[in-house]
């Protein structure tokens, strides 16, 4: 059996409006550096669309009939042979939940459980996110979108190549483009490295980046923080970062 952590407990203070016993505290200093987070202002944009939670004739989540060029990507995308992973994958993993969310993951790529289903983040790591998420207050799959450096499973999970990644990499600009997110999670060190041609995940994560205007957060990918669990208190503070540029606070811990 799993053990709770920090984000069971942030969940289940939500539910109960119950103090949590989880150290959720900081220095005012950090405190100071997440709330002076940079707040772009948010173009008008249609009211978020419930994605379908079920595939639609096997059409994974994140599908949008209401936005014709994000759904002739995904065409596109699940034809592609630019790079040796599309010889290999048994899915293209195009996306998850809404893309018209105001907020966007990116992680590396499919694993196995991803190559099976066409979705992202559905294996363990992908529900240590979707707790994450909702720890955030947010519904992963209407109010988050949630894509990969690559859509096709890197054979054996190991990292993307660099071809690999630049072959991909178009398709993710487009993708973020048309969601255009008030704010980007970046999930560990692959997409540092890929979106901003930066290395050091341990020194850098929980520090703002901008992407071409978008203010985009480093933080562990959590498949990192399934074998570090008290990184666990790092990834929250980011995330609590990432929650102020909306507005939202995280459950009282006194
Ligand atoms: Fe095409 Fe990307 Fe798949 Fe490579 S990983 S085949 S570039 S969709
Ligand atoms: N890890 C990732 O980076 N992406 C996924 O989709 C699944 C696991």
């Amino acid at each position: 059996m799993r053990k709770p952590d920090i984000f069971d407990e942030i969940i289940q203070c939500l539910k109960t409006g119950e103090k949590t016993g989880a150290d959720t505290s900081m220095s005012e200093a950090t405190l100071h550096d997440l709330y002076s987070a940079p707040v772009r202002k948010a173009a008008p944009r249609p009211q978020a669309q419930a994605a379908p939670a079920q595939n639609i004739q096997g059409i994974p989540a994140a599908y949008a009939p209401d936005m014709p060029e994000w759904e002739s990507l995904r065409t596109e995308c699940a034809a592609c042979m630019k790079c040796r992973l599309g010889a290999t994958r048994t899915n293209m993993v195009f996306a998850d939940g809404n893309p018209h969310a105001e907020l966007m993951f990116i992680g590396e790529g499919p694993g196995a459980d991803e190559d099976a289903t066409g979705v992202p983040f559905v294996g363990r790591a992908g529900e240590l996110l979707s707790r994450m998420i909702a720890a955030m207050t947010f519904d992963r799959k209407t109010e988050t979108c949630i894509a990969n450096i690559v859509k096709c499973r890197p054979p054996g999970n190991r990292n993307p190549a660099d071809d690999e990644a630049a072959a991909c990499m178009p398709y993710l600009k487009r993708q973020i483009a048309m969601v255009n997110p008030k704010v980007i999670v970046l999930l560990g060190a692959v997409p540092l490295l890929y979106l901003f041609n930066l290395k050091g995940i341990m020194k850098l994560r929980g520090r703002w980046l901008d992407y071409n205007g978008i203010p985009a957060m480093p933080t562990y990918h959590p498949a990192f923080l399934l074998r570090n669990p008290p990184a666990k208190k790092d990834a929250w503070a980011d995330l609590q970062a990432v929650m102020a540029v909306f507005g939202r606070k995280p459950a009282p811990r006194h």
